[in-house]
């Protein structure tokens, strides 16, 4: 068989198998997700807590994280359920729709903009910016960047002044260590929860409609038996992973496989490939809805576990309870052919026109 690890041109390892990911992942003083040596860099997302080690990312992790605790989101249910009934209802009345425009992409921007506390009219700026940000055009991505830095360092400066109940005034007044978090600290935690939270939650509930799409046999076992949409949705995030990949640096040299990986070396951890591994998953190109168990790796593992995770699974549950509420109103024009993102980290389909 293969080796788990491939050293490709350049000098970056890819590593593929389900126990590689799950090592390198879990293995932060090894394999450092700083890219800096300098703790706080100038460019706001190499800042914020996706980027950082031990000991701070903790720190800046607590600032946070009870926002996002299964028990503090599972209170947001209601509202979200009414959201997503109320952009199909605007499906439903109007011709010429998109599912992923009219639907998939403007239901997690809605909530996370509104947990934010920024203008949810902003959201065609929102959505540009976070398609450049996890798009393959790298001066794009530094230009919306920084578009997005003046963009929130004006809220920013507004909630110093003026407090409300949302996670920028909670990050503006937040200290770690005694010292309040610098400007691009701050903007970068503010960019990274807009993204992380669209894109992939986006392509998560696009990628559900076009598995159901595939299958109407699971659309009527569904549709009848609503205790299968929590395993439905793990199984999508398992078969159609929206995160396909994560970097990770050497930060001591080590052995892994039988391969010696040199300080400073990047990897590539490829979670999509993990959740396809036959070791862990039998049958793993069949989308089994009753798989069990199913220890997909789509929300990462260790201390950079994905923060957003119990607000992901919220959201794509009630999305794919709404679309069974409708019982077939709302489905995908197949005259039209499939588009992929062009992207190497995020895993969807660019649009679904709907019939
Ligand atoms: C981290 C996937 C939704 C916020 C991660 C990581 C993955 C991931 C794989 C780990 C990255 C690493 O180890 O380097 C996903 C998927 C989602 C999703 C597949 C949807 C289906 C969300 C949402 C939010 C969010 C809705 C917030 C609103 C974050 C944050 C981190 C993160 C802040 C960094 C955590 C840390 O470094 O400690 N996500 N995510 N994500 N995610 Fe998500």
């Amino acid at each position: 068989t293969e080796s788990p690890l491939i050293l490709a041109e350049g000098g970056v390892w890819s590593c593929f198998s389900y126990d590689a990911v799950k090592a390198v992942l879990t293995d932060y003083e090894h394999f450092s997700s700083q890219f800096n040596k300098e703790r706080s860099s100038k460019e706001p997302i190499e800042s914020s807590v996706l980027r950082i080690d031990p000991p701070r990312h903790k720190q800046m992790r607590t600032l946070v994280s009870k926002v996002f605790t299964p028990r503090a989101i599972e209170e947001m249910a209601p509202h979200i359920a009414n959201i997503a009934e109320s952009l199909l209802d605007d499906m439903v009345d109007k011709s010429d729709c998109d599912f992923v425009r009219d639907f998939a992409s403007p239901l997690p921007i809605m909530v996370i903009a509104e947990m934010l506390g920024i203008p949810y009219q902003d959201r065609d700026r929102f959505k540009m910016w976070s398609d450049a940000l996890v798009g393959n055009d790298y001066d794009h991505y530094l230009l919306c960047q920084e578009e997005m830095s003046a963009y929130f360092a004006g809220i920013a400066a507004e909630r110093r002044r003026h407090p409300q109940q949302d996670l920028i005034s909670k990050l503006v007044h937040a200290q770690v260590d005694g010292e309040k978090l610098d400007e691009v600290e701050l903007i970068g935690f503010c960019i990274l929860l807009l993204v992380a939270g669209n894109e992939t939650t986006t392509n998560l509930i696009s990628s559900a409609m076009l598995c159901l799409d595939e299958r109407p046999d699971l659309y009527d076992e569904l549709a009848a038996d609503r205790t299968l949409v929590p395993p439905t949705v793990e199984e999508v995030l398992r078969y159609c992973s929206p995160v396909q990949a994560m970097p990770r640096r050497v930060a001591k040299s080590t052995e892994l496989y039988g391969q010696r990986l040199s300080e400073g070396q990047h990897v590539n951890v490829w979670i999509g490939s993990a959740n396809h591994d036959e070791e862990v998953f039998a049958n793993p190109d069949t989308f089994d809805i009753r798989r069990k168990p199913n220890p997909h790796l789509a929300f990462g593992q260790g201390i950079h576990y994905c923060l957003g995770a119990a607000l992901a699974r919220l959201e794509a549950k009630i999305a794919l309870s709404a679309l069974l509420n409708r019982n077939r109103v709302v489905r995908r024009d197949r005259t039209v052919p499939l588009e992929r993102l062009d992207s190497s980290i995020v895993f969807g389909v660019k649009s679904l026109p709907v019939a």
